[in-house]
């Protein structure tokens, strides 16, 4: 496509509302926002010759418009996500048409960081609110506004009355800012009652430490909440069993245990997974010089020697090379670009132990059929 001029879509409701910065999940109308935003518009695809022709203003629009499109991707579905969002509605639709007073389904989605837990349970709550919202309709048969999801995420050392007055802050409770542990109690579940709210996410429950008096009462506050509330509680978090979630017996009865696991090329089944992620991911970019199998012909050894699997660094690796592909002008990713390109920690020190044995022919990262194909 050669377009001469282009300007972004700034009047695009999806780029209006992703683009505030002050987007908070902490309360309903920002989760209705997040929840309800539509995609995030694509730029045009162009080629170099069509990136030449542009002015210079226009370039500095197309460009600010492939950064923001970048930092808004749509999450890419990955088989780990589909199975852990098929679990999760399992739980949730078992719940959905029991009686009040009969305990609803609690799940703790347990994983290490950057697995993506965060942006899985998001999509699931979204999923959540928009469906129900769907079928019921916005407000209640009593005439309350409908909120089928509240989500409240943890900080270090939340007490009781922390995570119902988070709670009632999600729903701007005006009742919020006096009472006891339990009489916040009790109005988030009026809250909960009234708006018919069906799940309760949990984030980051790390910060909690089970195995303390706080941890004791939370623990049992959280067995309340399942009892009486009408919802299903999602929890997120890592080292959750380390940490003591399953201590309390009729937690542990209670609560069923999910995961989130790497990608791994160990078999077959797990390198065409790993290779249908990256042909979706590299059709997402917007790169004037990239060409199919960029990433998952090319770079496949590379980017999980870089990543070890994980998706979170593979994400981050993957933005700061496109933004310096755009910046210079390379306009596509090779190795040479993606080595010089810095990433967290972890993945850095896995990444020698990864060369080795994709170098040393042990292992690979890619299926047999695309290796058979290519050779
Ligand atoms: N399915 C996905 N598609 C695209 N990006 C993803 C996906 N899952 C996670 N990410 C990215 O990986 C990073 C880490 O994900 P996050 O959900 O915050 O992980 P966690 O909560 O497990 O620490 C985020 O930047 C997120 O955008
Ligand atoms: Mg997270």
């Amino acid at each position: 496509m050669i377009l001469s001029e282009v300007q972004v879509p700034r009047e695009d409701p999806a780029w209006r509302t992703l683009a505030l910065d002050d987007l908070t999940l902490t309360r309903k109308e920002g989760f209705a926002t997040f929840a309800e935003a539509p995609d995030f518009p694509r730029p045009p695809d162009m080629t170099r010759s069509g990136l030449k022709a542009l002015s210079p203003e226009a370039k500095a629009e197309h460009d600010l418009w492939r950064r923001r499109f970048l930092a808004n991707l749509r999450p890419i579905k990955t088989a780990q996500a589909s199975q852990l969002v098929a679990d999760l509605t399992d739980i949730l639709q078992a719940g959905l048409d029991q009686p009040n007073w009969e305990a609803k389904g609690m799940a703790a989605v347990d994983a290490f960081p950057g697995l993506g837990k965060t942006t899985v349970g998001l999509s699931f709550a979204k999923r959540v609110h928009n469906d129900l919202i769907r079928e019921h309709g916005r407000f209640t048969a009593a005439g309350h506004e409908r909120w089928p999801v509240i989500r409240v995420g943890m900080m270090g050392d939340t007490t009781v009355k922390d995570f119902n007055w988070a709670m009632l802050e999600f729903f701007a409770h005006s009742g919020r800012n006096s009472g006891t542990a339990n009489s916040f109690l009790s109005r988030a579940l009026d809250c909960a009652l009234s708006c018919e709210s069906r799940l309760l996410l949990v984030d980051d429950l790390q910060f909690l430490r089970f195995r303390s008096i706080r941890g004791t009462e939370l623990a049992n506050q959280f067995k309340t909440i399942a009892n009486e509330f009408p919802l299903m509680i999602l929890f997120i978090g890592h080292g959750l069993k380390d940490k003591g979630l399953y201590d309390d017996p009729q937690l542990e009865r209670r609560v069923t245990p999910l995961d989130l696991d790497p990608f791994t090329i160990d078999d077959e089944a797990g390198r065409t997974q790993w290779r249908s992620f990256l042909l979706s991911l590299e059709q997402r970019l917007v790169l004037a010089d990239k060409h199919p199998g960029m990433l998952a012909d090319d770079l496949s050894d590379h980017l999980y020697a870089r990543c070890n699997g994980h998706i979170g660094s593979l994400m981050t690796l993957i933005k700061r090379a496109c933004l310096r592909a755009i910046r210079t002008g390379e306009e596509r990713l090779t190795l040479e670009l993606m080595t010089t390109i810095k990433l967290d920690r972890a993945a850095q020190d896995q990444q020698a132990r990864w060369e080795a044995l994709l170098a040393g022919g042990k292992n690979t990262s890619k299926p047999k059929r695309s290796a058979r194909r290519r050779a």
